[in-house]
């Protein structure tokens, strides 16, 4: 199956020489082909280049993208989309002045998302977890990242990554799971965490691997939830069983988490709102991304990750949803994409490589997917008419995609 895109406006993000991520000024770079056109063969990019150079040649679909932008699928490496219920009565408590941390300590927040999906049955969580990704599906995610974690028993954790496991079979989205059995301590284990920390090494762990269920391991690493000991024991117990750590650091506290998930060699360190110099030295020469959760911060009113500061440092930043019921309750790629801008001043360019190129690194599949390149997954949207890609940031809260294709085909 042959598919040409043809007489499109721009063709952006893409790269004549793939790379696996961008850093530090490479991250100003992103590739562009006025008045393109884009072949697509057998679901992968076949070639792109510019109109007056399309020789002869037969396809069995065309596509005219008149007045319209081309641009890679957003990569969406943090998300938390299986849990049962929505939690807008603590959203309310936090306006009132809650903090999240104290909804958390009288049992709400985690505990509250895992009580109602512990009830729920695999097939209606199935069904929930369907709705969301087709819903960002259809605003631009073409890959995405899927994390356990409201599950915190051994059980109820399989469901939930039983759930993630037939989402990838059955989306057309490229899907990678995250096992996040540390993602809260049960009220059943206060005062006694390790115990917990225990079930998750000696159960849960083993019980995942042998049915080959996550990719990658997390943990909630920061003030009022697991210690540094706590996860370097459990990184080090997934390591064993082939997953790779990509954790949650620094969002409540300048905890440790940085360097123990660096120490481990996670693919990703994920929030970063806590961040010093020593953070940002011990990520530089390291293979873990950096990814800031730009929803998660205006949620909860949190202060802003120094992005900049990173970028500067010569670092590459990913910037993820980190869809979830308690502290980003929307899976808008193209609003983070605003906010990157916006609120931690990344240029358009910048904002997209954070949001699609280095996305994908921070979850393993950026030689496949995440830039227009040849050889990788045909993962692209067609935009309204727009006047210019800066655009795609400028207009926020507009849904700026018209048509969506993933693996070649349209959606
Ligand atoms: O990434 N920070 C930890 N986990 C989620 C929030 C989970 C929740 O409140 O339900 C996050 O923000
Ligand atoms: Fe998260």
């Amino acid at each position: 199956m042959r598919t040409i895109v043809k007489n499109i406006k721009e063709l952006v993000g893409v790269e004549s020489a793939p790379q696996l991520r961008k850093q530090g000024k490479e991250m100003a770079v992103l590739g562009t082909v006025k008045d393109a056109y884009l072949v697509i063969e057998d679901g992968k990019i076949k070639e792109f280049g510019e109109m007056k150079n399309l020789g002869e040649q037969t396809f069995d679909r065309e596509v005219d993208a008149t007045g319209r932008t081309v641009l890679p699928s957003f990569c969406d490496s943090h998300t938390h989309i299986v849990y049962a219920n929505s939690r807008e009565h603590e959203f309310v408590d936090k306006i009132r002045g809650l903090s999240y941390e104290e909804i958390a300590k009288r049992g709400g927040g985690i505990l509250n998302s895992a009580k109602a999906t512990a009830a729920a049955s695999e097939d209606e969580l199935y069904d929930m977890a369907w709705q969301r990704l087709d819903e960002v599906m259809s605003i631009g995610t073409g890959a995405i990242e899927i994390k356990s974690g409201y599950g915190l028993s051994t059980e109820s954790e399989l469901k939930l990554l039983r759930v993630i496991r037939r989402l990838k079979e059955s989306s057309p989205i490229t899907i990678k799971s995250n096992f996040l059995g540390a993602h809260g301590i049960p009220m059943e284990y206060r005062g006694h965490q390790e115990d917990y920390v225990d079930l998750v090494i000696n159960e849960m762990i083993p019980r995942v691997a042998d049915e080959g269920l996550a990719d990658f391991i997390d943990v909630f690493c920061d003030k009022g939830f697991f210690t540094v000991d706590d996860t370097a024991r459990i990184l080090e117990a997934g390591i064993k069983y082939g997953m790779r750590p990509k954790i949650h650091a620094n969002e409540m506290a300048v905890s440790g988490g940085v360097q123990v998930g660096v120490k481990y060699n996670a693919i990703s360190v994920d929030h970063l709102e806590q961040m010093g110099d020593a953070e940002i030295e011990c990520l530089k020469g390291s293979e873990t991304m950096p990814t800031i959760l730009p929803g998660c911060a205006f949620f909860l009113n949190l202060p802003l990750s120094p992005a900049r500061r990173m970028i500067e440092a010569g670092l590459p930043v990913a910037m993820a949803s980190d869809y979830n019921p308690g502290t980003s309750p929307s899976g808008n790629m193209q609003l983070i994409l605003s906010m990157a801008c916006i609120r931690y001043r990344l240029t358009p360019e910048e904002a997209l490589n954070a949001t699609t190129l280095n996305t994908a690194y921070a979850m393993g599949v950026s030689g496949e997917v995440g830039s227009i390149a040849v050889g990788k997954k045909a993962n692209f949207y067609i935009t309204k008419p727009i006047p210019s890609y800066e655009y795609m940031p400028y207009a926020y809260g507009e849904n700026k995609v018209e048509r969506i294709f993933l693996n070649g085909m349209e959606f």
